[in-house]
């Protein structure tokens, strides 16, 4: 079970629906005239995407992936692979990938080496929050909502062995020493 005494806020809905309104503004004038396929990272982004696609009023399209990484160990990142794969044709579209957090980025990167490779026109990044002192592989983000220090964050889609997702706001994790 969770322990809520050990949850501390980090992200209010008035904070979160402030990021999102400006990522979604700055989107809409990047891609104004376009059309623009969000492509949901599963399933930290279900909410994020949800908030972020009704606050376009660009043309765009949705679509999904989810991946995992096989053979992680504290040693070794393992190899990132598809549990689903994208099912857009992408030939001469803009691609805008959806995450909820990024971290090492390895998942992004195999992510965005998928999109180029299936002939998307442009492929860019959006993601709520940035844990940007840990990457280890290197993509351009271009829409980051908050830059974030490594602590552990939960809620609004990001869980803690899969609980928590549900929670309308974003915690982080502090247990008493
Ligand atoms: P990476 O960037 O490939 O290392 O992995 C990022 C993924 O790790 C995210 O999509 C989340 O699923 C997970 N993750 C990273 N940081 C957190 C966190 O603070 N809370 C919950 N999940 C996290
Ligand atoms: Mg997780």
């Amino acid at each position: 079970m969770l322990d809520h005494r050990h949850f501390h806020k980090y992200l209010s809905r008035a904070d979160i629906e402030t990021l999102v309104h400006d990522l979604a503004t700055r989107i809409n004038r990047d891609y104004e005239g376009k059309t623009v396929v969000l492509v949901g990272v599963l399933k930290g982004s279900f909410l994020f995407m949800a908030d972020l696609v009704r606050a376009l009023t660009v043309d765009a399209r949705v679509e999904f992936v989810r991946m995992n990484s096989l053979g992680k160990t504290k040693e070794s990142p393992g190899t990132v692979v598809f549990a689903k794969d994208i099912s857009t044709d992408f030939r001469g579209k803009h691609a805008l990938i959806v995450e909820q957090i990024i971290d090492s980025g390895r998942a992004l990167k195999f992510l965005y080496d998928r999109l180029k490779a299936a002939g998307a026109e442009s492929v860019e990044v959006a993601t709520l929050l940035d844990k940007n002192d840990k990457r280890l592989v290197e993509t351009p983000v271009k829409y980051v909502g908050r830059k974030t220090k490594d602590q552990f964050l939960v809620g609004y889609g990001l869980d803690l062995e899969e609980s928590a997702r549900n929670l309308a706001e974003v915690y982080f994790l502090k247990y008493p020493n």
